[in-house]
C-alpha cells in the first residue's frame, strides 16, 4: 500500500487564514504585528527564505522589515541593531537569519534578541523554558511538524519517535516537543552505530540531517509516519533526506519535499509573531 502523503502546504495555508483573520481584528484594535528580520550578507539560500518569510508577513497583514546589513558586519554593529529592535514598540518579533559569516558568533546575537521577541525560540530563556515545560517561543519547525501530526489525527501519545539529527533548530527541540505530546523519544546522530536497528523501530520517523535521500526504504517499520525535513539543494532540483518514492511503498504516511516541513516553518513563524503581537497588547 501507498503512504498518505501529509500535505504541509494545505495545512499551511490554513494555519495562514486564521492567522490573517486574527491580524484583521488585531489590527481594528490598533496593534499591526510586526516582524523584522535581519540578513547579514548575502547567502542566496537565506536570500530566497528571506523572500518566502517577507511575502507571507505581507499576505497576513503584518508590518514586515528586512534589515540587510553588509557580510562585513562586525557583532557589535549586530547587537547594537538588536537592541533598537528590542526597544522598538512597533517590532513583536526579531528574526536573525543563519547562517552568520564568521566573525560574528550566533550564540552571542541570538542571546542579544529579548526572549519575547525571540519568534524563532533559539534564545536559551525560551529553550529552558521548552525543556521545563513552561510556555514559551518554540521553534518554528518543530512546532509546524507537531501541528501537521496533529492535523491528521496522528496518534502520539506512547508512539516510538525516533528523530535522526541532535541540531538546536530541529532535532533538540522535536524531542522535546513530542515527549512533551507523550512519544517515547530516541535522538540518532551521525555517531549512532546502526542507524537502520533505531530507524527500523520508529512509529514517528523525523529526519533531519541534511544527507539527500539517506533514509531508504529498508530503515523504515512499514506504516511508520515518515517526517522530512531535508532541504537539499541538488543539480536536478530539491530533495529531501528520504528516499520519497521507494520510502512512500512502506510508510503509512509521509511528508513530500517540496510541499511538506517547509511552507509549515513559515506559517507557525507567523503565529509566533502574531502571539508575541498579542502578548504585547495584554
Ligand atoms: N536558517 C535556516 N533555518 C532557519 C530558521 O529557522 N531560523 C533562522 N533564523 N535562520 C534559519
Amino acid at each position: 500500500m501507498t503512504a498518505g502523503v501529509l500535505d504541509g502546504k494545505k495545512v499551511a495555508s490554513g494555519i495562514r487564514e486564521g492567522v490573517a483573520k486574527k491580524t484583521a481584528e488585531l489590527k481594528a484594535r490598533g496593534v499591526t504585528p510586526g516582524l523584522t528580520v535581519i540578513l547579514v550578507g548575502g547567502d542566496p539560500a537565506s536570500k530566497v527564505y528571506v523572500g518566502q518569510k517577507e511575502k507571507a508577513c505581507r499576505e497576513a497583514g503584518f508590518n514586515s522589515v528586512l534589515l540587510e546589513m553588509p557580510g562585513t558586519a562586525t557583532q557589535e554593529e549586530l547587537v547594537e541593531a538588536i537592541a533598537r529592535l528590542n526597544a522598538a514598540p512597533s517590532v513583536h518579533g526579531i528574526l536573525v537569519q543563519l547562517p552568520l559569516p564568521g566573525q560574528i558568533d550566533p550564540d552571542s546575537v541570538i542571546a542579544a534578541i529579548d526572549p519575547a521577541k525571540d519568534v524563532d525560540g533559539f534564545h536559551p530563556v525560551n529553550v529552558g523554558h521548552l525543556v521545563a515545560g513552561i510556555p514559551c517561543m518554540v521553534p518554528c519547525t518543530p512546532l509546524g511538524i507537531i501541528r501537521m501530526l496533529e492535523t491528521y489525527a496522528i496518534p502520539m501519545a506512547g508512539r516510538h519517535a525516533v528523530i535522526v539529527g541532535r541540531s538546536a533548530i530541529v532535532g533538540k527541540p522535536m524531542a522535546h516537543l513530542l515527549l512533551a505530546k507523550d512519544c517515547t523519544v530516541t535522538i540518532c546522530h551521525s555517531r549512532t552505530p546502526d542507524l537502520a536497528s533505531f530507524t527500523r523501530q520508529a512509529d514517528i520517523l523525523v529526519a533531519a540531517v541534511g544527507r539527500p535521500k539517506m533514509i531508504t526504504a529498508d530503515m523504515v517499520k512499514p506504516g511508520a509516519v515518515v517526517v522530512d525535513v531535508g532541504i537539499n539543494r541538488l543539480e536536478t532540483g530539491l530533495v529531501g533526506d528520504v528516499d520519497f518514492e521507494a520510502v512512500r511503498e512502506v510508510a503509512g504516511w509521509i511528508t513530500p519535499v517540496p510541499g511538506g516541513v517547509g511552507p509549515l516553518t513559515i506559517a507557525m513563524l507567523l503565529e509566533n509573531t502574531l502571539t508575541a503581537a498579542i502578548r504585547d497588547r495584554l
